[in-house]
């Protein structure tokens, strides 16, 4: 059996989709076919490569390529780097994951030498500390698309929420991702935080998509969000659910040694929530 396609993608193919197929290439080596690609391929950025380097990857041999130049065979995962711009299409029915990250490529003459290998380094780290979602990914049912929630997704983050007996207060003040399948809301999870101090919520998966992985994935997506944001520990209230949390290190603490900050959450506030078990995770860096 061949291993599984990961195929990364941005508009260029010049800079972040390299970055992560060089990263994923170092950490995966033949356990996956890693591939990238663009919708306007360039060539290799200069900063890209030197600041590959540095982590022991020398991308000098790669080359930009268009999308549709990618034999869809094979690729089970498709992930989508693009912030502001759109990223390509790409026509198959596989796993889909979607990470916004800066372009750190900018034709702005402001912006000095050094600035620029730092912009390199930073969506290298962004891309290398997500690398450990992509197995996960990969178990996900096929044609689950992960991304971070928008305003159009709100009314069905709501639904789903009086579905799964949680709390809509603060939700429009909370950090979510969203899973769907064929278009179809089935998953989210959020994130709140208030100073140094980090609000785990909202985490619900539609029953008919429940034990897929799916909620973990939007976990651990939240979580390296926090890590990522310089979090030290994330904390939750979870009535139901402390055993699904425990699996993620996740231990039940007293309610009183909450963080004060955390108290300005509705979470917090709201009668719903007053039996609630209080649970905290430490963030290894
Ligand atoms: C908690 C929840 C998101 C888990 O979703 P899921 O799709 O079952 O999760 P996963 O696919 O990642 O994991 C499935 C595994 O977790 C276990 N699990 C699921 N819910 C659990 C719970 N409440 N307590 C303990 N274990 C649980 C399943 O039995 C399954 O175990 P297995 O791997 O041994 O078969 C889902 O049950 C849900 O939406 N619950 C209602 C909302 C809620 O209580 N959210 C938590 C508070 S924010």
């Amino acid at each position: 059996m061949s291993a599984p396609g990961v195929l990364f993608l941005c508009v260029a193919n010049s800079a972040r989709s390299q970055l992560a197929e060089g990263l994923a290439r170092q950490r995966f080596g033949a356990a996956l076919q890693i591939q990238s690609a663009g919708s306007i391929p360039t060539k290799v950025n200069p900063y890209a490569i030197e600041t590959m380097l540095e982590v022991g990857v020398d991308l000098a041999t790669h080359t930009s390529k268009l999308v549709s130049e990618i034999d869809p065979k094979g690729i089970e995962l498709v992930i989508t780097l693009c912030a502001e711009e759109v990223c390509p299409a790409f026509y198959a029915p596989v796993r889909r994951i979607h990470w916004p990250i800066p372009d750190p490529a900018t034709s702005d003459p402001k912006v000095t030498r050094e600035e620029l290998v730092e912009r390199f380094r930073t969506a290298r780290g962004r891309i290398g500390a997500r690398l450990h979602l992509i197995e996960p990914a990969l178990a996900l049912p096929p044609r689950t698309l992960i991304a971070p929630a928008t305003a159009e997704d709100r009314p069905e983050i709501g639904a789903l929420m009086i579905t799964a007996g949680l709390p809509l207060d603060g939700l429009e003040k909370t950090d979510l991702v969203v899973a769907r399948i064929d278009g179809h809301l089935v998953g989210a999870a959020g994130l709140e935080h208030w100073g140094g101090d980090w609000l785990l919520r909202s985490v619900a998966v539609a029953t008919e998509h429940r034990s897929s992985g799916i909620a973990e994935l939007l976990v651990r997506d939240r979580l390296c969000i926090a890590q990522l944001g310089g979090a030290t520990s994330v904390h939750l209230l979870t009535t139901a659910a402390r055993g699904y949390f425990e699996r993620f290190g996740f231990t039940a603490i007293e309610r009183a040694t909450l963080p004060k900050a955390l108290h300005q959450s509705t979470q917090l506030a709201i009668s719903a929530c007053s039996t609630a078990i209080a649970m905290v995770r430490p963030i290894l860096t």
